[in-house]
């Protein structure tokens, strides 16, 4: 039997401008994961198990373009793994689908390193990425590779498309609340959307993008320097920013405030965006109330995850 788990991610700032090419920092949270277990099994074929998207089922009765299918297919096919062996898989995470913590990232880096062991046939990191990066296009569109990169190293990340992959020191242990508006909101619309407002008016809105690259550039310089507060700041900027992209939405706008109001330092959505999840940065003491005000407010639910 081989396993491998792979954890959520939060995107600290810069998203949607980084599918633009402006860098962005993203930050793994490993108080949720996908895990995976591979087996053998003494009947013909591959039999799927992922109770938390309900699914029960053959391999060969699932669509071909079904995501864990394709990780599966395309897989097997990159590392001639043909005729397919006769195997269980066993999916369970607790990220929530559709909420901006990277799920189908995670469940494909967990997917990908379980299977290519099974197959005695272990991938390296860089490979894992390259791969899971190729998945993420089919079902994201024009994404940037941002959450497959950070899901796969588990890393902090400054993250620039195209660029090599930079991690980053932190000055002073941060305290993020994370909290679920409940409402799922898949990421390749949002991302959508932004493009159609970028290709009617490029001039306008690489200049946003700009000035979302300034505030990720400052973002990595605080944390390194340890000015917490400084980086309260910047996420206010960088949720203004993303209101004018049309990614933020009602609730989003609402609880934002609700955190800002108990205390937080600093808070914006994090990721697609429209539902999902938003983070607010605290100080350790205040993590507790933020948390509450955020729950009684509304939030399906709330992580509190430190950075070091
Ligand atoms: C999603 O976590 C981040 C986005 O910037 C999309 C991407 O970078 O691929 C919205």
């Amino acid at each position: 039997m081989t396993t491998s788990s792979a954890p959520g991610k939060i995107i600290l700032c810069g998203e949607h401008a980084v599918v633009y090419g402006r860098p962005a920092l993203a930050i793994p949270v490993t108080q949720v994961h996908a895990d995976v277990q591979v087996s053998s099994r003494a009947r013909a074929g591959i039999w799927i198990d992922a109770p938390d998207v309900n699914l029960h089922a053959e391999l060969n009765t699932l669509a071909s373009d079904h995501p864990i299918a394709s990780v599966i297919n395309n897989l097997f096919f990159l590392l001639h793994a043909v005729p397919f062996p006769n195997l269980e898989i066993k999916i369970d995470s607790t990220i929530p689908v559709a909420s901006g913590l990277g799920s189908g990232a995670a469940v494909t880096v967990a997917l990908t390193r379980a299977l290519s062991s099974y197959l005695n046939h272990p991938l390296t990191d860089e490979e894992v990425n390259g791969f899971a990066y190729e998945i993420e296009k089919l079902y994201h569109g024009t994404p940037s590779g941002i959450d497959n990169t950070v899901v796969t190293y588990a890393k902090p990340v400054y993250f620039a498309k195209g660029q090599p992959i930079e991690t980053f020191k932190v000055g002073a242990l941060f305290t993020i609340v994370i909290a679920d508006t409940g409402i799922s909101a898949p990421t390749k619309e949002s991302v959508g959307d932004v493009r159609k407002l970028w290709e009617a008016d490029q001039k306008r809105w690489e200049k946003v993008f700009d000035e979302v690259a300034d505030i990720s550039f400052a973002a990595r310089r605080v944390i390194e320097e340890g000015w917490i507060t400084m980086l309260g700041v910047l996420m206010d900027e960088n949720h203004a920013l993303l209101q004018q992209m049309t990614v933020s939405s009602p609730e989003l706008d609402r609880l934002v405030e609700v955190a800002r109001k108990a205390g937080a330092l600093g808070a914006k959505l994090s990721g697609g965006g429209r539902g999902g999840n938003l983070i607010a940065l605290v100080d350790p003491k205040m993590a507790e109330d933020v948390s509450v005000s955020l729950k009684e407010a509304g939030a399906k639910n709330t992580i509190v995850t430190q950075v070091s």
